[in-house]
């Protein structure tokens, strides 16, 4: 009776085990499943002009203009500095105005007009704050320089270039580890002669 008890007890460990494995893969079909389906679920194609091309691009819901730029769209002369709108290396044209690429989704901007540094020069004719960039050495390291010049373009369009202090003001969202401030202002003040 003991040795049947014990054939018992093993069947029952075994069918145990065997339905607990079943149990696991079809939980983890059933997980991958809907993983999928909310993957797609989130999946969003956003028509953008990027420089002046129309672009459609399948975005993650949760990603930032800035990501959708460097990563969809391969346009890498747009910084991540903080990710998180302190340091305006990301700074991109939206619609004509500047606004910090990392703080924002790319399905908010269906429609939207965007520009990039890829998109400022003229064939191969540079932006006038380019080559005041240039002209007066007005960037070190370079890794804060596209956003600077995104900015600084956004800044003389307003109307907010008219002194160095003014400059100073409205592009204070710009950092520059390297400390070219002066030449910056310097050459964003020239650029504005220019445009
Ligand atoms: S990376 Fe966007 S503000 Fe710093
Ligand atoms: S040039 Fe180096 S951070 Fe500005």
């Amino acid at each position: 009776m003991a040795e049947d008890a014990d054939i018992e007890a093993t069947l029952t460990r075994r069918q145990f085990v065997g339905a607990a494995a079943t149990s696991a893969v079809g939980l983890t079909i059933g997980g991958s499943d809907a993983n999928a389906a909310e993957q797609s679920a989130e999946t969003t194609t956003v028509s953008l002009t990027v420089n002046g091309t129309r672009r459609a691009v399948v975005v993650d819901g949760r990603t930032s203009l800035l990501d959708m730029l460097r990563e969809n769209l391969h346009l890498s002369g747009t910084h991540k500095g903080c990710d998180q709108g302190a340091c305006g290396a990301c700074t991109v044209l939206l619609d004509g105005r500047r606004i910090n690429s990392c703080l924002t989704l790319a399905v908010m901007h269906e429609g939207a007009e965007l520009t990039t540094i890829e998109g400022l020069a003229d064939g191969s004719k540079l932006h006038p704050l380019q080559q005041a960039f240039i002209d007066t050495d007005a960037f070190q390291c370079g890794y804060c320089t596209a956003g600077q010049i995104m900015s600084g373009v956004g800044c003389i369009r307003e109307g907010h270039a008219g002194s160095a202090d003014e400059i100073r003001e409205w592009m204070s969202g710009n950092i520059c580890r390297c400390g070219a401030y002066p030449n910056i202002v310097a050459s964003v003040q020239r650029a504005a002669k220019e445009v």
